[in-house]
């Protein structure tokens, strides 16, 4: 699919393809996340927010594990995933389960595949709703209890969440989508990722990505912009780590 910054492998793109033939929509979402994932992971990367785990799953990894983070909605039935208007409490537990069905999918194929992009991906998949407060789910774990990457990925899901039309609501403007974000910090997000995320906002802008061309910004072209800005990029001794 267009826009990625990092290689699929055919796994990865073989399973898009079976959530793209469910609801193009999930499948197209997922590749954005991906995209926003890498982005967000390198900026703080630059930052040097928790190097130590930045280390073990490259900025390019995590994007491409972020890819799977919805994997279980190929189990949760089309119509539910179409639905206009609120849920029901009992469908929206269905819903729910995607994360724990995504679980489930990646641990078989990391029996198949033991390297770290799947045992990622696994973690991403049940852990991207978790909320910093410990009010998300599966599990409810709370702040740093949650893995880095669960954390980065909940922020550009809904990042990418707030910037499309759903069959629910049309999409927000970019800054309102950045002041949503930013209001749950400490609530639905890690507030230290909230506020490098802030900082840089420009470089996730839709309207700057657009000047490189596309949908999604070129890699380099993007990384010339974001490295431009990385002198107003605080450091790592600024935040928690
Ligand atoms: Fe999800």
């Amino acid at each position: 699919m267009k826009g990625k910054l990092h290689t699929q492998s055919e796994v990865e793109s073989g399973i898009l393809e079976l959530l793209g033939i469910k609801d193009m929509e999930t499948a197209a979402h997922c590749v954005r996340v991906g995209v926003y994932t890498e982005m967000l992971a390198e900026v703080l990367y630059i930052a040097g927010y928790e190097n130590h785990a930045l280390k073990r799953q490259s900025p390019e990894e995590l994007g491409a594990a972020a890819l799977l983070h919805d994997v279980g909605k190929l189990a949760v039935r089309k119509k539910l995933l179409k639905r206009p208007g609120c849920l029901t409490p009992k469908e929206r537990k269905e819903l729910q389960q995607h994360t724990v069905r995504g679980e489930d999918i990646l641990r078989k194929l990391e029996k198949h595949d033991r390297t770290l992009r799947f045992e990622m991906a696994r973690e991403l998949a049940v852990f991207h709703h978790e909320r910093w407060d410990g009010e998300g789910y599966p599990r409810g774990i709370a702040g740093t209890q949650i893995p880095l990457g669960a954390r980065i990925v909940a922020v550009a899901d809904v990042l990418d969440a707030l910037l499309s039309d759903r069959c629910y609501r049309r999409s927000l403007s970019f800054s309102r989508a950045v002041q949503m974000i930013c209001q749950q910090a400490g609530a639905q997000f890690d507030p230290g990722i909230c506020e490098i995320f802030r900082e840089c906002r420009e470089c996730f802008s839709p309207h700057r990505a657009g000047q490189y061309g596309g949908e999604f910004p070129n890699k380099e072209k993007w990384k010339d912009c974001v490295y431009g800005n990385s002198k107003t990029i605080k450091r790592s001794t600024d935040y928690r780590v």
